[in-house]
């Protein structure tokens, strides 16, 4: 997956990347979650919401969540569409009301699952929306699945109760269609996430050695790890080749400077760099060079190897410490709360909320701190749920080790 900020490169590399992959033999597909359709604009070819072979081995697909939400949410809108008609809503305004904010979105992780899961590619390379859209993408999994697990089994087990009395008949009640939808989903994105954080899986950040366009590739670093989502490098791209001319110099100056400050925090990260061309490259010839510039020899496909563990607990003394990867986070920007059975982490504007496993439910916080690039906080047992045998002479330890794989 290729993100960034905006106009930095991010359609370009995608492209490149999977151009460059499928002139070597890989089958590759190149798909854009982006409704802005730049990805066609750069191979030069009209595209559409199927793969389709833009050269040998090379595929491409524009997403489209309009027909993507029409397939999968029928009997939802069916649903609400009955149900605004009912409440006097004219046929028009409700057909604005049921397009769900964020269901494209949704749709597109679905639409790119169901391609990883055909088989039919050995590579597939996702052109990502500017960074801000991306990461809002890449929580929504998680997001959704917290909310229909919160909302929905009580509101099910409410409608089961309720059915028998009112009668199948009433019009108001959601019929089987749509709970079994809502369950389909729950399920579908659950799959979306392991798809999206398993080790077959990782994101590129694409950024312009600026100093402005730095700033946020550094916050997508942290960002992209409190989600659980694993770098394997960083493209800067729009480097300026050396030259005697004032204007350029000063370019290239500045530029250098900001490379220093990206390889320093990139923390061992590759970090590819890509020239500033004479013209825009496109088309796919244009972006086979630009990809075999920006690899070199190296497989542009290759696996990232083993996932680091992004999130752990380990029993530490009398208690245990859970342990978030945050690279590059700053302590005066992040949050911390325990609520109940979860512990919500706010990095900048971004928010993940933990579901702890039970033996951590049953410890209370006994502290924070960022060291190492990780959030570690410190869970102590409660007395009063635990049983004494349990608590005391490292009796703890084993139950930590089973939390390993969490
Ligand atoms: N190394 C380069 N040299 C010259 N032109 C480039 C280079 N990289 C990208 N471009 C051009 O810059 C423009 C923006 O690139 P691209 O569309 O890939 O950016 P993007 O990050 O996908 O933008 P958006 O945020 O709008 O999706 C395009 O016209 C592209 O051809
Ligand atoms: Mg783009």
């Amino acid at each position: 997956m290729f993100t960034g900020k905006g106009g930095v490169g991010k359609t370009t590399t995608a492209a490149a990347t999977a151009a460059l992959a499928a002139s070597r033999g890989v089958k590759a597909l190149v798909l854009s979650t982006d409704p802005a359709h730049s990805l066609a604009d750069a191979l030069g070819v009209p595209l559409t919401g199927e793969p389709g072979e833009v050269d040998a081995g090379l595929y491409a697909m524009q997403v489209d969540t309009q027909a993507a939400f029409e397939r999968s949410w029928h009997d939802v809108q069916a649903y609400l569409r009955g149900l605004l008609a009912r409440a006097g809503v004219d046929a028009l305004q409700a057909e604005e009301l049921i397009v769900l904010p964020g269901a494209d979105e949704v749709l597109a992780l679905l639409e790119l699952r169901a391609q990883v899961e055909s088989g039919r590619f050995d590579l597939v390379v996702v052109d990502c929306a500017p960074t801000g859209e991306t990461l809002r993408l890449l929580a929504l999994p998680e997001v959704l699945a917290w909310y229909v697990e919160k909302v929905f089994p009580a509101h099910r087990r409410a409608l089961r109760a309720m059915r028998p009395l009112l009668g199948r008949a009433d019009p108001t009640l959601p019929p089987d269609g749509v709970l079994g939808a809502v369950e389909r989903l729950h399920r579908e994105l659950a799959d979306v996430r392991a798809l999206l954080t398993s080790a077959a899986t990782s994101v590129r950040v694409v950024l312009t050695p600026e100093a402005v366009v730095v700033a946020e590739a550094r916050r997508t670093l942290t960002s992209l790890a409190l989600y659980g989502y694993r770098v394997d490098g960083l493209v800067a791209n729009r480097v300026f080749p050396d030259s005697d001319e004032p204007f350029l110099r000063g370019w290239v100056a500045a530029q250098a400077a900001q490379l220093e400050a990206v390889r320093a925090d990139a923390g061992g990260l590759p970090v590819l760099l890509s020239a500033y061309r004479a013209s825009e490259p496109v088309g796919v010839p244009a972006l086979v060079e630009f990809g075999g510039q920006l690899y070199g020899d190296a497989d542009p496909a290759a696996d990232a190897g083993p996932a680091p563990d992004l999130l752990d607990v380990q029993a530490d003394g009398d208690g245990f410490v859970l342990s978030l990867a945050l690279p590059l986070a700053r302590r005066q920007d992040l949050g911390l709360t325990r609520t109940g059975d979860e512990l919500v982490v706010t990095v900048g504007g971004h928010r993940r909320v933990l579901a702890l496993p039970s033996l951590l439910r049953r410890c209370t916080v006994a502290g924070a701190a960022l060291t190492g690039e990780r959030l570690r906080v410190r869970f102590v047992p409660d007395p009063a749920q635990w049983p004494d045998a349990l608590l005391g002479n490292g009796a703890l330890s084993g139950r930590a080790a089973r939390l390993a794989s969490w």
